[in-house]
């Protein structure tokens, strides 16, 4: 029923007519107040702002995924720099997640590579002296040998570089543990898409099961050792618990890990790690194409389908 609904959502996403209708702005924008910060970067920065005077620090991410535009790839470098430019002048660590499909990497990899390396130098020149990180997210299966060799080469031309890696794939053992070696930055997620049982887990326990294991190598002594940096991004507070414990038994300090949720979910959860003293963050996405997006989120959570109901009404 969770599949099926999941499924639905996936679909209505990748509807052009329905983003165009929604998007449009004839149908309310409560849907997307709800999980982006605004249409720009500026709104992106201030919420950002907002949210580091409560503790809890940001990820700006320019929406816009699958692209198959040479002008909408362009158009995405541009905000992901301007964004990075913005931050640094606010004073704001910057952090910025980019996806490779949104940089040009589907149309030509050798352009997604470019603009890869343009946005990250953008994010290492920055003004500012704070921290600052380009994490680049993971897409689909057919993505995750060309993102990881993009991640190890822009970190070997020592780029602010990290990569996220998907608990539901087989292979992501074998790739954390290399990555563990480099002492590189990792962001562990689930996954957000589906794969056969030759390369992935199938069933949400065992997804599960997989994410708990990984948490434990990502927090263990010999991660800690090699310098790696751990990102647990997960809503699920039994997994977020399960690393808090890993992380006291191996020795490392609350500034050492850090934890990443989603902007608009369980917003009181983010909250609490903040007021325990965790490093919290939360990926904020900003800008205009908003539909796709915020539906996925609906997807995760049918309790969350009144608001699609409320959004489609127009209420
Ligand atoms: P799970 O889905 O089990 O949820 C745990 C709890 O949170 C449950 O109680 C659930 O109901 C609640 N919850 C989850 N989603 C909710 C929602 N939308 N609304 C309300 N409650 C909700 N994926 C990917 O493939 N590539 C990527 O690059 C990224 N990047 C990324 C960055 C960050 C910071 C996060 C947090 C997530 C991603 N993801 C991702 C998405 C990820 O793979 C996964 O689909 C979601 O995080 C949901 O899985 P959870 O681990 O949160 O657990």
């Amino acid at each position: 029923m969770r599949r099926a609904w999941q499924a639905g959502m996936i679909a209505l996403a990748r509807s052009p007519r329905a983003k165009r209708w929604i998007q449009s702005g004839r149908a309310t924008s409560g849907l997307a107040s709800r999980y982006v910060a605004g249409p720009d970067a500026e709104a992106g920065v201030a919420l950002a702002a907002a949210l580091l005077a409560r503790g809890i620090r940001s990820s700006l991410f320019y929406l816009g995924e699958y692209v198959d535009s040479p002008v909408l790839v362009a158009e995405n470098v541009a905000a992901k720099r301007e964004v990075a430019d913005l931050l640094g002048r606010a004073g704001i660590e910057i952090h910025v997640s980019v996806d490779p499909t949104q940089i040009g990497h589907s149309l030509d990899p050798a352009l997604g590579r470019r603009n890869a390396l343009a946005i990250a130098g953008a994010i290492a020149d920055a003004p500012g002296d704070g921290q600052r990180l380009m994490m680049i997210d993971m897409e689909d299966r057919s993505f995750v040998d060309a993102t990881i060799a993009l991640h190890d080469e822009l970190r070997g031309d020592g780029l602010p570089i990290g990569i996220t890696l998907q608990a539901y794939l087989r292979r992501t053992e074998a790739d954390l543990a290399a990555r563990i070696r480099q002492g590189a930055t990792v962001r562990l997620v689930k996954g957000a898409f589906a794969a056969g049982a030759d390369a992935a887990f199938t069933t949400q326990a065992e997804i599960k099961a997989n994410h708990r294991r990984l948490i434990g190598l990502m927090l263990s002594r010999a991660a800690r050792d090699a310098g790696f940096r751990p990102v647990i991004a997960t809503h699920d507070d039994r997994l977020q618990d399960h690393a808090i414990a890993q992380a006291e038994a191996a020795g490392w300090g609350k500034d050492e890990y850090e934890f990443e949720m989603l902007y608009g979910v369980r917003g009181a959860l983010a909250e609490q790690r903040a007021r325990e003293g965790h490093r919290m963050r939360l990926y904020l996405p900003f800008g205009r194409d908003w539909w796709p997006y915020a539906v996925r989120r609906i997807g995760e959570n049918p309790r969350n389908a009144w608001l699609l109901a409320r959004s489609l009404a127009g209420g």
